[in-house]
């Protein structure tokens, strides 16, 4: 769904990365997968990431359990192992997640998750920040509140810099540098030390994402323990919901709703777009078409579709532009969206409308009505 509001927001997120991170012939080091099936083994979900046996996580209440090996990703770290074994540095997977949650309007048990990793080895962390020097990045040291026993201080640093940043970044490209946000710290058995970020959204800190320092055992157990390196984990639809102040996560099944799509209708996904709530009454959809007089502008018809409709108007557009060459003339075509906040509007009522529009735009617009 090329224009669905998450849609917009991924491809956003996939054109920061590329264009923030680029190797030296310019091209970008992230790979994106966006079409891993959703069904995973425990081991994928829980195992390769460390969450203990006794982990809330793992109840049968929290999770969507097929059998007793496989079940639906509870979080797109689910891939994160196999990906990294496969020889990969730097990726982005995209996906829907699934958990056993309530339902208000920031709760929904399916939603979508980026996940972001990012791994380096030996002197390319000190080199890529220009940092010259006999740096190590493991050492074998104590495991204290701002570090794993195998890392150093000074890599930990750099990491931590560079995925806050990363990530602060982002949410500054998307909405700009006027956001409010904050870090607190978390705990995840896949990260030490591990943080959220939070943004204010309706006057309330809303946590959108979970990142840290990878676990060496992670990377040890997936064939890369000669590698240092980050990974986060952002929640789609609350970004979203921030984004195009969408007040309710169960909104983003609307996708059958043209009231909600069109308003997504965007060529340039970085386009700013403020929603609107849709009625969840039925539409009322209607044709309408004319002749077009010398003059004529589109714009004059729009302005008087909603002044003669009001609210009832939801949508208008244009579908047809038809020139006849005999006759020398051009038509339009709109197709005319009807539908009330508050009750289910009726076809005679509507019909009313429709014909109050026709009559005005032929005195006032001068066009003649084809009908
Ligand atoms: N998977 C975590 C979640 O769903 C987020 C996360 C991803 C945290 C990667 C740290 C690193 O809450």
């Amino acid at each position: 769904m090329k224009h669905h509001p998450l849609n917009l927001l991924k491809r956003q997120i996939v054109d920061y990365f590329y264009k923030n991170f680029i190797n030296r012939q310019k091209n970008p080091v992230f790979s994106v997968y966006d079409s891993i099936s959703p069904v995973v083994t425990l081991h994928q979900n829980f195992d390769s990431l460390l969450v203990p046996e006794d982990h809330v996580s793992r109840k049968l209440s929290e999770s969507f359990y097929l059998n007793s090996e496989y079940m639906l990703r509870a979080h797109t770290s689910s891939h994160q192992s196999d990906l990294i074994r496969t020889g990969l540095n730097a990726f982005l997977v995209f996906g829907d997640v699934y958990r056993r949650d309530t339902i208000d309007s920031s709760h929904y048990p399916i939603f979508h998750q980026a996940e972001g990793v990012r791994l380096y080895r030996g002197q390319e962390l000190f080199s890529k920040m220009n940092i010259t020097g006999d740096y190590q990045i493991f050492e074998n040291g104590e495991k204290n509140e701002t570090k794993q026993p195998l890392h150093t201080k000074e890599a930990v640093m750099i990491l931590e810099h560079e995925l806050k940043s990363t990530l602060e970044n982002l949410a500054f490209e998307l909405f700009g540098k006027d956001v409010e946000t904050q870090w607190v710290d978390a705990y995840f058995p896949f990260t030490h030390p591990s943080w959220e970020l939070e943004i204010k959204f309706q006057g309330e800190w809303l946590e959108v994402l979970g990142c840290g320092i990878m676990e060496q055992e992670l990377l040890t157990a997936a064939g890369a323990g000669d590698q240092i390196g980050w990974a986060f984990g952002l929640g789609l639809e609350r970004l979203a919901m921030r984004l195009y102040s969408i007040p309710d996560i169960r909104q983003f099944w609307r996708y059958n709703d043209s009231g909600f799509m069109s308003q997504f209708d965007v060529k340039d996904p970085s386009t700013p777009i403020k929603y609107k709530e849709v009625s969840s009454y039925p539409q009322r959809i209607y044709n309408m078409s004319f002749w077009l007089t010398d003059g004529y502008s589109e714009n004059d018809f729009y302005d008087l579709v909603r002044n003669v409709g009001g609210d009832v108007v939801e949508q208008v557009r244009l579908t047809d532009d038809f020139y006849h060459p005999k006759m020398k003339r051009h038509s339009h075509c709109y197709e005319i969206v009807y539908r009330d906040m508050s009750k289910s509007l009726s076809k005679e009522e509507a019909n009313i409308i429709h014909k109050q529009i026709g009559e005005a735009a032929s005195k006032e617009l001068g066009v003649e009505n084809r009908w």
